[in-house]
């Protein structure tokens, strides 16, 4: 169930990544332009793409947006361009997978989760939601082995210590560990912030323990980093990886990776983030980092 708090996704830092491709590819259309959205969400990049003609190849791993890619299946088909756009339900780590996948211009990934994720009630994203099951997971496991209630009642206490300070940065990790062992089963939001909250009462504790568990709970570091390295064997002559994250933790892999890969090279000099005027109208935008290369070994 999704709360009525924020029914879409605002796409983030959305003006100047188009202002960006406009002035790299310095042409108005872009129907020649192959493009893969890696993040489809609620289709917010995938639509501004598509408007400007380019045929978009869009990757989610969430089943639960089906409606979103149902408006933008609408909108290129009120264009008459149907085969302008291809929804494909998978983790993006499999973007080298499909063989009608080459030459790409750009490949954009927005990473973390989706309004429509933190806003739902039943799927353990958000502390809002006391009575929520401790999922989770992004692709809608309901509680399975790959769920945070899994990890939550079953890690060894240096398995949990170890995701809370290399995935939340969190100082006391051994002692919520402890606590999270000693108040086992665990099955509820509330009870995962009640056993944070006894042993730690920095006011982050609580937010860096939900972004460690969901790190953890999705593999999101190794995914990101697998799918990085695959997005540039799908690129064509020129091709741009465009990345936007959240907080530091996958920024350091980002910023390794295209410091190191030597088939790119940057596209502009500092990274880019929102101005003042996006986040006073989008809150969540307020920690977006956008970095991006592009190719020069094709
Ligand atoms: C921040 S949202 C993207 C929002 C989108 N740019 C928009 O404008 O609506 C991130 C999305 O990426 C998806 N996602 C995260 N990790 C993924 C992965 N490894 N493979 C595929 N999709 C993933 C999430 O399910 C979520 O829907």
């Amino acid at each position: 169930m999704i709360s009525n708090l924020n029914l879409t996704h605002k796409p983030v830092l959305i003006k100047s990544i188009m202002r960006l491709l406009d002035d790299t590819w310095k042409i108005e259309d872009w129907s020649e332009k192959v493009v893969v959205d890696a993040t489809f969400g609620a289709g917010g990049y995938s639509n501004a793409f598509i408007g400007r003609g380019a045929k978009v190849f869009a990757f989610d791993q969430d089943k639960s947006i089906q409606k979103f890619v149902q408006d933008t299946r609408k909108i290129v088909s009120d264009r008459k361009s149907v085969d302008k756009f291809e929804f494909i339900c998978d983790n993006f780590v499999n973007i080298d997978k499909y063989k009608q996948i080459e030459n790409v211009d750009l490949v954009i990934f927005d990473l973390g989760m989706s309004s429509m994720q933190l806003d739902s009630e039943d799927r353990g994203f958000s502390f809002r939601f006391d009575d929520s099951p401790l999922d989770m997971d992004m692709s809608d496991s309901k509680l399975d082995d790959k769920s945070a209630e899994y990890i939550l009642n079953n890690y060894t206490k240096k398995q949990l210590a170890d995701a809370f300070f290399n995935y939340g940065g969190e100082k006391a990790s051994y002692k919520i560990a402890d606590s999270i062992i000693e108040s086992r089963p665990l099955t509820t939001v509330a009870d995962l912030k009640t056993a944070v909250q006894v042993v730690s009462k920095h006011p982050k504790s609580i937010t860096r323990i939900f972004q460690a568990i969901r790190i953890e709970v999705n593999d999101e570091i190794n995914n990101l980093w697998i799918a990085l390295n695959n997005s540039v064997k799908i690129l064509g002559k020129n091709g741009i990886v465009l990345v936007v994250d959240f907080h530091s933790v996958e920024d350091k892999y980002v910023k390794f990776f295209f410091k190191n890969n030597k088939e790119l090279k940057p596209l502009f000099k500092k990274i880019m983030v929102p101005d003042d005027e996006e986040i006073r109208h989008n809150p969540r935008a307020r920690s977006a980092k956008l970095r991006g290369a592009i190719m020069v070994n094709k």
